[in-house]
């Protein structure tokens, strides 16, 4: 069987039928008219002769047709011919100019990327930082941010309800210019499920979790205005201890690409009671759509063309003020890890990623969503990570215990929070870690690819 099984050329024919059909009686009206044009038929006395109809009295003249109208007709039927000859529409005859409409959006697009191109080569050779300072650039990208992104990040680009506001240096997804060209080329899905609905996770749970949130704020007014104690004391147990640090981490401070920082007063979905516990009880899943198909082009050699992408990125870039993008803790070198400081930490170290905690934290540190990645990529391989809770020999042995497996299982369940399939991930009993190692050495969880 081949397409052609499908489809038949039935319509085609119809029409080119329909076509010849017409022609014949206009060429006929044509000629059997063209004798009289302009010629009125008179009787013997020289009258015109009228058309042999009356109505109240008044007759029609059968006066011929004017020689303009007359030419004018020949000339629209001539123009109908030639129209058939040179474009698409005899059949499935295609014309000799072989016009088609991808033809013109071609040609359209050509002529728009010579008038571009000299801007774009300049552009090529910088880099998104500067292009973000760039006048031209920036009103490229305008016109880019009103033609794709103003319906869902508002034409400020300051959003609203579950659309995030892109001016204010708060990010979900990153800041830094590869995190944003990716988020814009390949779309980001957010989702914090829902926890509503199970006995166990009644309405006045969810509040005494908001409460407790509330209570995580840093501005001081909102925290004191917001957070009542008791519902405070109540929820703590279950952001700390059962659900929500895995993601938010104990801090609430979140983890880029993980879960968005709860207490910096920036609400994507509202900070009044109801939109949290809201929140908590329904969840979200929030899709930032790809942009590859608009953003990216082919070039004629086959590789992309990131130009518009790049523009657009920078735009973004541009719209906030990176001034406090220092302040994150870089990854620390491999160099460093010899002396883990009381902080946490993440180093990367081939197969093995260790995860380094400040004493009594089981936060996983600011730098440690490149470190995630690079586990998914491994287990993307097809590698298992194994995951081993290692603690200090001093203190409450219990405790310490306690304390190494909760670190383990934040890593456990920020690995799958990011999608990694349980059965991809070993979780093992926790080790204590003796003799030469420093206490800030052995506060650690190791991710090994096997
Ligand atoms: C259909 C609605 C929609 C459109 C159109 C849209 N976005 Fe988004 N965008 C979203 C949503 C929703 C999110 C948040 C996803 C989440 O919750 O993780 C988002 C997130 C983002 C982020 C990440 C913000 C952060 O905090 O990390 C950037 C950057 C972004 N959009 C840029 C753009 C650009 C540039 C365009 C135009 C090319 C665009 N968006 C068009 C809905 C949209
Ligand atoms: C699996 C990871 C994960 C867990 C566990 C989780 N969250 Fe979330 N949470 C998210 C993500 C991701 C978002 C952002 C959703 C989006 O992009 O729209 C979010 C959003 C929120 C928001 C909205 C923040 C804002 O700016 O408006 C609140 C409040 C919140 N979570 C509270 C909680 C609480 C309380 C718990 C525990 C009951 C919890 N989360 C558990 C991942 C998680």
């Amino acid at each position: 069987m081949n397409t052609s099984d499908f489809t038949s050329n039935f319509w085609d024919i119809y029409i080119a039928v329909i076509l010849i059909v017409s022609f014949i009686g206009l060429v006929w009206l044509l000629v059997s008219q063209s004798k009289a044009a302009g010629k009125a038929k008179r009787d013997a006395n020289g009258q015109v002769e009228t058309m042999g109809h009356e109505w109240d009295g008044i007759e029609e003249f059968n006066n011929p047709l004017p020689r303009w109208w007359f030419y004018l007709f020949v000339i629209t039927v001539l123009f109908g011919i030639a129209y058939f000859i040179l474009y698409p529409g005899f059949g499935s005859f295609k014309g000799v100019k072989g016009w088609t409409s991808h033809n013109q959006y071609d040609a359209e697009m050509k002529a728009a990327q010579a008038h571009y191109q000299p801007l774009y080569n300049k552009f090529a050779g910088m880099s998104i930082e500067q292009m973000a300072q760039d006048p031209e650039a920036k009103a490229v990208g305008q016109n880019l941010f009103n033609t794709y992104c103003i319906q869902c990040h508002g034409s400020d680009a300051k959003g609203t309800k579950g659309f995030p506001d892109l001016t204010d240096n708060d990010w979900l997804w990153g800041g830094d210019p590869e995190s944003i060209q990716e988020t814009i080329r390949n779309g980001r899905l957010g989702v914090m499920q829902p926890y509503g609905g199970l006995d166990s996770f009644p309405e006045e749970t969810a509040r005494d979790v908001a409460h407790y949130v509330f209570s995580l704020n840093e501005d001081a007014d909102f925290k004191s205005s917001r957070a009542n104690p008791e519902r405070v004391a109540r929820g703590q147990d279950i952001f700390q201890n059962q659900i929500c640090f895995t993601c938010h981490q104990a801090d609430g401070k979140g983890l880029v690409t993980l879960a968005p920082d709860l207490t910096d007063n920036i609400w994507l979905w509202g900070s009044s009671e109801k939109d949290v516990v809201n929140t908590i009880i329904k969840g979200h899943t929030n899709q930032m759509p790809a942009w590859e198909n608009f953003l990216v082009s082919k070039n004629e050699d086959g590789s992309e063309d990131l130009s518009k992408l790049r523009i657009m990125t920078a735009y973004v870039y541009g719209l906030s003020d990176h001034a406090k993008d220092a302040a994150p803790a870089p990854a620390a070198e491999p160099a460093a890890a010899a002396e883990p400081a009381d902080a946490d930490s993440v180093v990367v170290e081939g197969d093995v990623v260790k995860f380094y905690f400040a004493t009594g934290s089981k936060n996983l540190a600011a730098g440690s969503s490149d470190a995630l990645a690079s586990i998914i990529a491994g287990v993307a391989e097809g590698k298992k990570a194994v995951i081993s809770g290692y603690h200090d020999p001093t203190g409450d042995a219990a405790q310490n215990e306690q304390l190494a497996k909760e670190r383990a299982q934040a890593v456990e369940s920020a690995l799958m929070a990011l999608g990694v399939d349980p059965s991809s991930i070993e979780l093992k009993k926790p080790e204590v870690t003796e003799g030469d190692g420093t206490n800030a050495q052995a506060r650690r969880v190791e991710v090994t690819l096997q």
